[in-house]
């Protein structure tokens, strides 16, 4: 029987990649979607596609039929411990062997931002389930960069409450990877939490740099403050609730913690991670002026 690996949140900006690394995987692979008609991208990767939504527990209890290794991953939203123990509570059900976590960097602080509170709170219960676990803990991703790429390119700028504050971010390319070796190679990675950071911690400035280099114009940084930050959010149509937890990241990556520089990506790949130049350079197009 072929070894069956179901990856959730394929279509985001990490599942995307986990199910697009493991199309030479020998075994099978699931991408589950909320819906086969929105998911074009997952089609070529070579996964079947399987319908599954987190507040329906019929189609998880379908999707995991049969399958032996588990890529979990939801969306931060206040209800992300309901919804992960219910998925933690079908795997048990269908004798799941490994769940492979997609946590955040700095759940080990259990005092920490909601953010950190909530992934610790889900690890506890995979903890807790017998069912055989990596937790991959990342910084702050390279790719949320691209969803301001629109408005870098019409305005020339971006903003952060961050002042000169370094983070570590993560290119989610080696999130995959790491959890690729940790889906595949269970008994290496079993019990084991990786912290998963770009190769250098690096501050908004240096970032305007590289993608005005990249972009070949001048595109700026401007350190806006906390209260500004936050108008801007709830004018943007935010919700309260992600408006208070992304001010509190937005504290953490103030702090020291965030620029800490892991060594995990390349002790679980065997090669270095992908730099922010790196980053910036492979996706330039989305930063030019067309
Ligand atoms: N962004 C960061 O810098 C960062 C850093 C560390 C940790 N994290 C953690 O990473 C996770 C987010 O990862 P990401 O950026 O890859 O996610 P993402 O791009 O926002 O994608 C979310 C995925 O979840 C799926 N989804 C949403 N609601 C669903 C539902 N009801 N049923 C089934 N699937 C559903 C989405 O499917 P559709 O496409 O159909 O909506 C999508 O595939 C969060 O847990 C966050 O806390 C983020």
């Amino acid at each position: 029987m072929d070894y069956t690996i179901l990856v959730t949140g394929s279509t985001g900006n990490v599942g995307s990649q986990v199910v697009k690394q493991l199309s030479s995987f020998k075994g099978k692979v699931l991408a589950a979607v909320q819906s086969k008609n929105r998911a074009e991208e997952v089609k070529n990767t070579g996964a079947e596609l399987v319908e599954m939504n987190f507040n329906n527990t019929e189609t998880i209890s379908a999707a995991f039929k049969g399958i032996q290794a588990l890529f979990l991953l939801t969306p931060f939203v206040p209800n992300m411990i309901e919804i992960s123990d219910n998925l933690v509570e079908q795997a048990k059900k269908a004798n799941v062997n490994h769940i492979v976590k997609q946590s955040a960097f700095g759940s080990d602080t259990e005092q920490g931002i909601t953010m950190n509170r909530l992934h610790r709170e889900v690890e506890k219960i995979i903890e807790s389930s017998g069912i055989n676990y990596t937790f991959l803990r990342p910084m702050s991703f390279m790719q949320n960069y691209l969803g301001l790429a629109d408005s870098i390119k019409t305005q020339g700028w971006f903003s952060f409450p961050l002042g000169d504050s370094k983070t570590s971010f993560v290119d989610t390319r080696d999130i995959a990877a790491v959890a690729v070796q940790a889906l595949t190679k269970s008994s290496e990675h079993r019990s084991k939490t990786y912290n998963l950071t770009g190769p250098e911690a690096i501050s908004n400035y240096e970032i305007a740099e590289t993608l005005s280099n990249i972009a070949g114009r001048k595109i700026t940084y401007v350190d806006v403050s906390a209260d500004d930050a936050r108008k801007r959010m709830k004018n943007s149509g935010m919700q309260e609730w992600s408006v208070d937890s992304l001010m509190e990241l937005f504290g953490f990556q103030k702090g020291s913690n965030a620029s800490v520089v892991s060594p995990d990506v390349e002790r679980v790949t065997g090669r270095k991670p992908i730099s922010f130049v790196q980053f910036a350079t492979d996706y330039a197009e989305l930063f030019r002026p067309s």
